[in-house]
């Protein structure tokens, strides 16, 4: 019996590890132009930070986490979003006495969930978390590097922002009671789970992927009950994405599916994604550094699905890197020992170089560098050992010319520009 992945976690392959590393490095670029720096947390916290800061009644936390005692009998889970951890940092790091904290994070999260295209139960994150700005103008920059970020891996035109304000504890206790009771004069019409969230957390019913959707246009909605500094928030923001020229679509009926939202929310949605198509989401979270036990700060901040990104981004973008030069190296011991030198100084001098190591005639060495890409292929059989010199070939054009190997470097620097 081989033992296979577990389902819904899979390997990111070789062939594969080119796209993601063009996609991390543009973001990185994209991320330092901002002020962003990395903050690299455990995989692993307690079970609480997260219990506490996304919620009790969120479908992460009630059914979602990886739970496991350790030897010590401590209860511990694997990280399901990286928002808790950078408060919970933030927090112990007191890092209040120097405002803003901008921070990024970009690694694997964990979510038990039932894995179908765009979703996996080990899936990976870039998030951003920006502590201390309360206004509107803080929420207008992340969006505008979230569009910025999908811009420059060309998938923005599939992709619409949509943005929402969920209010704050002054306004959001009384809508919940008018939501809840309109949703009680509605509910057999309910799906099943709508009619549990209904007593637990009424608003994420607005949240419902079931065929509600008719029965939701008449609902209360967040945004015509906001108090005066929540409206002027959402008016602010909206001023700032109009004078960015950055298109925007509002969606009343989003809730998210954390709790610790406060004001803003908001969500990058993919066409051709199918049901998980949201590919970034996040929002203002201006109480949860107070509730977790922090300084109070206002923070604001998002994560994207590295997957999700994927999906969409050109086949083209990113792919293998070829070496420069395969190396072809026919004869006993000793040629191959100064095939290795002239490999090892090549490289010394820059140049990505694959070494054929595994014997073999001539033609089968040819067959083995041309499937390599490289565009040139360095031959060193028992001739050139002897007399210091090495066969260059240029494989486009087949061309082929002996020389002394103290000219190979200068010779490739001519060829490969
Ligand atoms: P979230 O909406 O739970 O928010 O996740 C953010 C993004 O992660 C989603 O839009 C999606 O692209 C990706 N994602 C989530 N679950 C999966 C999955 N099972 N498989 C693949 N991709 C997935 C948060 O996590 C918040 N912490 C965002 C935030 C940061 N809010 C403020 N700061």
């Amino acid at each position: 019996m081989t033992i296979q992945t577990v389902r819904g976690v899979r390997d990111i392959l070789p062939e594969e590890s080119g796209r993601w590393l063009f996609l991390e490095e543009r973001a990185r670029r994209i991320l330092a132009q901002y002020g962003y720096r990395e903050l690299r947390t455990p995989v692993f916290e307690r079970t609480e930070l997260f219990a506490r800061a996304v919620g009790e009644t969120s479908d992460i936390v009630e059914k979602e986490m990886y739970v496991f005692e350790d030897r010590g009998g401590e209860s511990l889970c694997l990280r399901p979003e990286g928002t808790a951890s950078a408060v919970r940092s933030f927090i112990e790091g007191s890092r209040h006495r120097s405002l803003p904290w901008r921070v990024f994070y970009l690694g694997p999260m964990f979510r038990y969930e039932r894995p179908q295209k765009g979703r996996f139960r080990q899936f990976h994150q870039l998030g951003c978390e920006l502590f201390g700005p309360e206004g509107p103008l803080a929420d207008a920059e992340m969006m505008a590097l979230v569009l910025r970020l999908l811009r420059e891996i060309g998938i923005a035109g599939a992709v619409t922002l949509e943005i929402n304000s969920l209010g704050c504890p002054v306004c959001r206790g009384p809508y919940r009671e008018r939501l809840t009771a309109h949703l009680e004069s509605v509910r057999a019409a309910l799906c099943g789970n709508c009619q549990r969230r209904l007593e637990r957390n009424p608003l994420r019913v607005l949240d419902c992927k079931e065929e509600n959707a008719a029965l939701l246009e008449a609902v209360p909605q967040m945004r015509d009950h906001l108090c005066g500094g929540c409206a002027a928030h959402f008016q602010g923001l909206v001023g700032h994405l109009e004078r960015l020229g950055l298109p925007y679509r509002i969606n009343p009926l989003m809730v998210r599916g954390l709790d610790y939202y406060h004001r803003t929310a908001f969500e990058a949605v993919a066409e051709g994604l199918g049901a998980q198509n949201a590919v970034a989401a996040g929002g203002r979270y201006d109480g949860l550094v107070a509730e977790m036990g922090g300084v109070a700060t206002s923070a604001v901040g998002f994560a994207m699905g590295l997957e999700r990104l994927l999906l969409l981004m050109d086949e083209s973008l990113g792919g293998a890197i070829a070496p420069e030069v395969y190396l072809v190296v026919a004869g006993d011991e000793g040629v191959e020992g100064y095939g290795l030198g002239v490999a090892e100084a090549l490289r010394g001098a820059g140049f990505r170089v694959e070494m054929h190591l595994t014997g073999g005639g001539m033609k089968s060495q040819m067959k083995h560098a041309g499937r390599s890409q490289a565009p040139l292929t360095v031959i060193v059989g028992q001739q050139e050992a002897q007399e210091a010199t090495v066969m260059l070939k240029q494989m486009e054009s087949g061309t082929q010319e002996s020389l002394p190997v103290g000219g190979l470097v200068e010779r490739l620097r001519q060829l490969t520009g």
